[in-house]
C-alpha cells in the first residue's frame, strides 16, 4: 500500500468525484428521511494544498485551482449553481480565499450531514487512518474503521436507513483494480440494490474500463450510468489521461446535471484532449 492520496487531491479526477458527490448528497436531502453514506476507501478528509507532497506533483493546480482559481475565467452562472454545495465546503475551509485546505470526501459528507443522517468511513493505511480520525473529529454520526474497504460491502450493507450512498474510491495499484472493483460491487449490489453506488476509475487506456462497463451490463444491473472526461490524447497508458465514474441507480436529476457539468469541466481541465461523454451502460428500468 504505498498510494498517498495527498499527492493528487484537488486534481481534475478529485473535483469531478467531489462535485458528483454533492450532487447526489443534495439530493438524497430532498426528503426528511435519514439517508447513509459508506465511504469504502476514505483517505484523510482534508488535504494540506501547502504541504510537500501536494507541491510536488501540484496536481491540484489543474483541478481546483484550474476551477476557481485567481486567473480562472468565473464559472458561468448554471455552472455556479451546479458547483455550489461543493464549492460551499471549499469556501468554508479557505474562507480568505486562498487555495490552502482540499476537502476529501468525508470532508464532502460531514459538512452536507444533517442532524438525522450517518456516515462509514473505512481507511485501510494505518498512518492515512490516524490522519483521518483527527481530521473526522468525534461525532455521534459519524463512524471511522481502520479496516478493508472492500470487506465492508459485504459487512456494513444493506443499511438501516436503506436510502443512501456507496462511495467506491480505490487507489488502483493493482492492474485487475477495474475488474476487481466490479466484482466487489456485485457483492454489495446483491446485499443491497436500491442504493446509489458511485465508483471511480482512472482513464489511462480505454481498454480496461470498457471491460468493466461490460461487467456491469453482463450482470444485469439496470440504470447503470457512465460519466468521463478526457483531458489529454489516449496515445499513452502512462499517465493520467481521463476520470471516469460508475453510478448505479443514480438521482434521476444527475444524468440532466452532469451533461451539463462534463463539457464545461473537459473545456476547464483539458489539455491536449478536451472530450467529455456520458451514457447508460444499461438504461433505468
Ligand atoms: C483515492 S484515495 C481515497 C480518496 C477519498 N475517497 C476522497 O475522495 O477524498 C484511496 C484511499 O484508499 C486507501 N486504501 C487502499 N486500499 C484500501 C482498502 N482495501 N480498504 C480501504 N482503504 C484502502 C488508501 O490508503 C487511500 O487513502
Amino acid at each position: 500500500m504505498n498510494y498517498r492520496h495527498i499527492y493528487h487531491a484537488g486534481n481534475f479526477a478529485d473535483c469531478l468525484k467531489h462535485i458528483t458527490l454533492s450532487r447526489i448528497l443534495l439530493y438524497l436531502q430532498k426528503k426528511d428521511k435519514p439517508y447513509y453514506t459508506l465511504d469504502t476507501h476514505a483517505g484523510i478528509g482534508l488535504y494540506d494544498l501547502s504541504s510537500e507532497e501536494a507541491q510536488k506533483t501540484g496536481e491540484w493546480n489543474g483541478g481546483i485551482g484550474k476551477l476557481i482559481g485567481p486567473s480562472s475565467d468565473p464559472l458561468p452562472p448554471e455552472i455556479a449553481t451546479l458547483c455550489a454545495p461543493f464549492l460551499d465546503v471549499i469556501k468554508m475551509l479557505n474562507p480568505d480565499g486562498q487555495m490552502r485546505s482540499y476537502p476529501g470526501s468525508p470532508e464532502i459528507v460531514q459538512t452536507m450531514c444533517r442532524e438525522q443522517d450517518r456516515a462509514f468511513f473505512i481507511e485501510l493505511h494505518p498512518d492515512d487512518f490516524d490522519l483521518l480520525s483527527d481530521n473526522c473529529g468525534r461525532d455521534r454520526r459519524f463512524f471511522l474503521r481502520e479496516d478493508d474497504g472492500w470487506s465492508a460491502l459485504r459487512s456494513d450493507l444493506p443499511p438501516l436507513e436503506r436510502r443512501g450512498l456507496v462511495l467506491i474510491d480505490p487507489p488502483y495499484e493493482e492492474p485487475d483494480e477495474y475488474t476487481y472493483m466490479v466484482e466487489q460491487f456485485l457483492e454489495g449490489y446483491k446485499r443491497w440494490s436500491t442504493g446509489i453506488y458511485c465508483m471511480w476509475y482512472p482513464i489511462k487506456a480505454r481498454r480496461d474500463v470498457d471491460v468493466a462497463a461490460q461487467m456491469i451490463a453482463d450482470a444485469g444491473i439496470p440504470n447503470a450510468l457512465r460519466a468521463e472526461i478526457i483531458i489529454n490524447k489516449l496515445d499513452t497508458a502512462h499517465r493520467l489521461n481521463g476520470t471516469g465514474l460508475f453510478i448505479i441507480n443514480p438521482p434521476y436529476t444527475l444524468h440532466d446535471e452532469l451533461a451539463v457539468l462534463l463539457p464545461f469541466l473537459a473545456k476547464r481541465f483539458g489539455l491536449t484532449a478536451q472530450r467529455s461523454s456520458l451514457e447508460w451502460i444499461t438504461p433505468p428500468k
